[in-house]
């Protein structure tokens, strides 16, 4: 294992990183349980055969505080250094999806409850889990976290979380929350909870102020856009062309190809978003998977752009709702985008999102609160 406080401050020492002393501790933790995992008893060893259990599996981490504090920055450090095959890095939202499918097919089976079964085939999958940005805002997953953690933790799992909210605020208000509070009790007793609540956003810092909405389409705007994308991301520029794309898997079996995906901020053409066959499903799959969105060569649209302008409207509805920040180039201001045509009526309220989502307000706001 590369020691992640060592890696931590190299990177500030590199002045990649502004020195943060919340995250200097969160780190030293991260690096306390990297030995851990790493020095771990052998779970094939006589002793825990003859007890016919896995040995405890090291403490895990519950890592919550406003958006830009670098919950994830450090995850992602501490995912790279630890030194096993047996671990996995994914976001919540796309796990749950995951295991409701594999419920599915547990239930198909008639054998009972389906729950034990996605548990074994989950924990011998990995037995580190980090998870970005868990939230919990609805029935189906409120009504099995409890059981689907307990399970996985008591079969070694290690899991290490960031959120944007506190244990205590998970599911507030949601519908028979009840049900839902062993999860949180679980969390209290099974992961140490940090709190990373600093005064700095550095991500709103990132994007320091800069526009976020660049017309016309262009080589300008597109040399900005990018500029941005390598600060947001701290990508090193000369590796431009090696920036890693992703498919990002839709509800319902299809895929979304992603030609940059780094670090929660994608990029895409309008083109491919909006002048595709492509609906609400495709454009809620982006909005919770990633906090920024660029989109390039936004068009002014006409009356024979009318798909376009619907899908359009959608996608930054999708975005908008999931407080995700967008950054764009487009061949005008978004007033001006869509004078008319089909639907030029309602594309008002794109324009007022759009205008909204430039705001200071906007952008220092959490991703899918
Ligand atoms: N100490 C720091 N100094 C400078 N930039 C930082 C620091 N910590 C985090 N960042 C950057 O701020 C941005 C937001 O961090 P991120 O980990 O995404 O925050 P969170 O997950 O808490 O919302 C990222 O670009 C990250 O690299
Ligand atoms: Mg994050």
């Amino acid at each position: 294992m590369t020691d992640v406080l060592a890696r931590y401050e190299a990177l500030v020492a590199a002045g990649e990183l502004r020195p943060d002393p919340d995250q200097r501790a969160t780190v030293g933790r991260l690096a306390e349980l990297g030995r851990q995992f790493e020095t771990q008893p052998n779970k094939g060893s006589v002793l825990w055969r003859m007890l016919k259990k896995p040995p405890p599996s090291p403490r895990g981490l519950y890592m919550w505080g406003g958006v830009g504090r670098g919950k994830s920055m450090m995850m992602d450090l501490f995912f790279d250094c630890v030194d096993t095959p047996s671990k996995r890095r994914v976001h919540f939202h796309e796990f749950m999806l995951e295991i409701h499918d594999r419920l599915r097919v547990e239930r198909t089976k008639e054998k009972g409850d389906p729950i034990p079964p996605v548990v074994d085939a989950v924990a011998a999958e990995a037995k580190l889990l980090c998870f970005d940005e868990m939230v919990v805002n609805n029935m189906a997953d409120a009504a099995i976290l409890s059981r689907l953690f307990t399970g996985l933790i008591d079969a070694g799992v290690t899991v290490v979380t960031t959120s944007n909210r506190p244990p205590d605020d998970l599911y507030k208000d949601g519908l028979n929350r009840q049900l839902f509070l062993p999860f949180i009790a679980l969390i209290k007793d099974r992961l140490d909870v940090l709190c990373l609540n600093g005064p700095v956003d550095y991500r709103l810092e990132r994007l320091g102020g800069f526009p976020t909405w660049y017309s016309p389409n262009g080589q300008a705007s597109t040399q900005a856009l990018s500029k941005a994308f390598f600060r947001l991301t701290d990508y090193p520029p000369e590796d431009a062309a090696h920036v890693p794309s992703a498919e990002l898997a839709v509800p319902g079996g299809r895929t979304i190809h992603v030609p940059k995906s780094l670090k929660g901020v994608a990029v895409f053409s309008f083109k491919r978003l909006c002048s595709e066959a492509r609906g609400a499903a495709d454009y809620l799959a982006i909005a919770r998977n990633y906090h920024t969105v660029f989109i390039v060569g936004i068009p002014i649209l006409g009356p024979d752009n009318r798909n376009e302008a619907a899908r359009f409207k959608v996608l930054i509805d999708a975005l908008y709702e999931h407080k995700v920040k967008l950054l764009a180039t487009a061949d005008a201001e978004p007033i001006v985008l869509y004078p008319e045509g089909d639907g030029a009526f309602e594309f008002e309220r794109t324009v007022s999102r759009l205008m909204e989502m430039q705001s200071q307000d906007y952008l220092a706001a959490g991703h899918g609160e």
